[in-house]
Parts: structure tokens; sequence; C-alpha cells
């Protein structure tokens, strides 16, 4: 009879506290990788393209939100884009996507950006997809600079991987830069 109480009274104790787990809990769930076909194995993508910034004359893609407090560093200065992303070099060569974001002077010993933009790609398969872009950018100081890829979507829904960006062309006098990214991208 003892045990009989004990074991009901174990049985209660748990029940509650599963009750109590699901209390307020029920807003997230464990759920099936393969209900959202995330159970294959990720894919590596290398994407090539040229990203095209100019930030005067006619047709400016990008504006200085922010003047810098350093003309020689940046430091300070935030500039918006809406920038063409091309498979060539030039500027009139095909547009597969833009790169919308900013980039903002966050060094003070050098020409050095805080870059955060999204590469919205609008051709084919990759029409509508996105891939989130976090990193920094010393221009100058360095050739290649690689800069992480925090996340995506559609195609690239949880994407991560790196991009490797390296200067063509700068004219900071006509205020064009153009710059080659060589993306690495995991996603399913
Ligand atoms: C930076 O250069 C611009 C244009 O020459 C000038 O108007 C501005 O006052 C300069 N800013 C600083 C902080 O020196
Ligand atoms: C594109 O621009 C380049 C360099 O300015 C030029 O040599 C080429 O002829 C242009 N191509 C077309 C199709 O306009
Ligand atoms: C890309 O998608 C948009 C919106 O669905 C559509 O309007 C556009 O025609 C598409 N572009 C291409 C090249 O498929």
């Amino acid at each position: 009879m003892t045990k009989f109480i004990l074991v009901l009274a174990l049985q209660i104790f748990l029940l509650t506290a599963v009750v109590s787990i699901q209390d307020g809990g029920d807003f997230a769930r464990t759920m099936n990788r393969k209900q959202l076909n995330l159970h294959e194995k990720e894919k590596l993508t290398h994407l090539l393209f040229y990203w095209h910034d100019s930030v005067q004359g006619r047709n400016p893609t990008a504006v200085r939100i922010k003047q810098p407090v350093s003309n020689s560093t940046m430091f300070g200065s935030m500039t918006m884009m809406d920038d063409p992303l091309t498979t060539d070099v030039y500027r009139n060569s095909t547009v597969v996507g833009q790169a919308q974001g900013f980039y903002a002077g966050a060094a003070q010993g050098e020409i050095s950006y805080l870059v955060v933009m999204n590469f919205a790609f609008k051709t084919g398969e990759y029409n509508g997809s996105t891939i989130a872009i976090l990193g920094r950018d010393p221009v100058l100081s360095s050739k290649v600079r690689e800069m992480p890829i925090i996340g995506g979507s559609g195609i690239f829904r949880l994407a991560r991987g790196y991009v490797e960006a390296r200067t063509k062309l700068s004219n900071p006098k006509v205020g064009v830069a153009i710059v080659e990214y060589n993306c690495y991208v995991l996603h399913y």
C-alpha cells in the first residue's frame, strides 16, 4: 500500500513537472530536419561578380549620409548603397543583382570600413535569394579582404561562408570603385 502511494505520488510529481515545462513552452518545439529538407548535405557554391560603387555624377548608386570626422581615414562616415553586381568588370556587363546596405568608416588609424550588406540576386534560379555580409574591409592595407557571410534567404537559406574582395578600380576623385567578389557559400 505504501509502495502504491509512493508510486502514485511520483507519477503526480512527474506529471506536474512535464506540465510546468510545457507551460509557456509551447511556442517552441524541436523539429525533424526532413520536414524542411535540411537533412541533406550542404552544398558549396562559388559566386563571382563585380560590385560597382559610384558616389558622384549623374547616376550615383551610393550616397554619403554622414560625413567623416577625418578625411584621411574616413572615420565616422556612413555611405548607403544600392550598387549593381555584374558578371564582368565592365559596368555594361550583365547585372545579376544589387548590393544593398552601407559601409561605415570604423577605424581611426587607416581607411577600414564596417560593411553591412545584402547581395540581392535577380537572375534565373537565384532571383529573390539573398546573402548577408557583415565584415571588416580595410580597403587600402589589404589586397584581398575576407568578410563573413552570416546568413541568407531563398536558395541561400541558412547560408554561411565568406567572401574575398579585390579592388579592380578605385578613383576617389570621381567617386567610383569596382570590386571583384568571390563568394564561397555553404547552404542546403
Ligand atoms: C573633409 O573634406 C571636405 C571636402 O573637401 C570638407 O568640406 C570637410 O570640411 C573636410 N572635413 C574635415 C573633418 O576635415
Ligand atoms: C562595354 O564597355 C567596355 C569598356 O568600356 C567596351 O569596351 C565594350 O565595347 C562595351 N560593350 C558593350 C556591349 O557596350
Ligand atoms: C524575378 O522575380 C520578380 C518577382 O517575382 C519578377 O518580377 C521578375 O520578373 C523576376 N526576374 C527574372 C529575371 O526572372
